[in-house]
């Protein structure tokens, strides 16, 4: 129970990667809000993980749904923990690549947790205990892909807003360190797939199975994978850890 009598918000929480951090944080003692732009999904995440969880829309876009949810979410107590997981994907060539896409995946990666990070870490310094954030990047952080720039590029910059705000908050207590998964199985990379299908004209299902085939650990990553590193960032046992951001990949990144 490495996480008894804290309280954790996780964005993007209603299903995928922040689902399992989620329910996770629950079995190590924690009180949850999911908080995600599917409200309706959030509530049945919630009614699903049980009587410590709860849920809050947010719309980590707009900066008036991130102060609503953070309002929310403080009525019945304080945050310890902030794990800020909601983001979208796309991908083009870079002569295709839309200013609409560029503004949604900016809006949501960059923007959104920045700005959730940024009203969380303010309520964390008033409550004066100190807090943990944890950051989901990517492996596509680590590098640029030929048609996935815009997605890379964002998830680049959560790797910089980590080191940044790790460095101006842990004056405060606060720990701001990241996740960067490799290729995992979620309703994300179905949408993934199904892009890479008409851009490199294949069969859907066909990219999953081959990005999962060269994972050295064996297989593609699955949500749950990730849970244990979510709990050693939100717990004690990661105090002295600053502004760093771990591959939680089966080794794919290395590779
Ligand atoms: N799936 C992968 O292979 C993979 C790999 C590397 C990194 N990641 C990262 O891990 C995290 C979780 O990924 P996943 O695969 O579980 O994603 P997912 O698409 O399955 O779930 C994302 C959740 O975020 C929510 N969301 C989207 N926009 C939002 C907004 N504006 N406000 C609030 N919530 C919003 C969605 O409703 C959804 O519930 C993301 O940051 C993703 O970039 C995923």
């Amino acid at each position: 129970m490495k996480l008894q009598g804290k309280r954790a918000v996780v964005t993007g929480g209603a299903r995928g990667i922040g689902r399992a951090i989620a329910e996770g944080y629950l079995r190590e003692g924690a009180a949850v809000v999911v908080a995600d732009l599917d409200g309706d999904a959030a509530a049945a995440t919630a009614r699903d993980l049980g009587e410590r969880a709860s849920a809050v829309p947010v719309d980590v876009t707009d900066l008036g749904s991130i102060e609503a949810m953070v309002e929310a979410a403080t009525a019945s107590g304080p945050i310890d923990i902030l794990v800020n997981n909601a983001a979208v994907f796309d991908m083009a060539p870079i002569v295709e690549i839309t200013e609409a896409s560029y503004d949604r995946v900016f809006a949501v990666n960059v923007k959104g947790l920045l700005f959730t990070l940024q009203a969380v870490a303010k309520r964390m310094i008033a409550q004066g205990r100190g807090g943990k954030v944890i950051n989901l990047s990517s492996q596509a952080g680590r590098r640029g892909e030929a048609l996935v720039a815009v997605y890379c590029a964002s998830k680049a910059a959560v790797i910089s807003l980590t080191q940044s705000a790790g460095l101006d908050l842990i004056r405060h207590g606060i720990n701001v360190n990241g996740i960067s998964p490799g290729v995992v199985d979620t309703p994300m990379w179905d949408e993934v797939d199904a892009l890479f299908a008409r851009y490199e004209g294949r069969a859907l299902g066909e990219k999953k199975r081959l990005v999962g085939e060269v994972v050295p650990f064996g297989r593609m990553g699955r949500p749950e994978d990730h849970v244990g590193a979510a709990i050693f960032l939100a717990s004690a046992d990661s105090d002295y850890v600053v502004a760093q951001t771990l591959n939680v990949d089966g080794g794919n990144w290395m590779s």
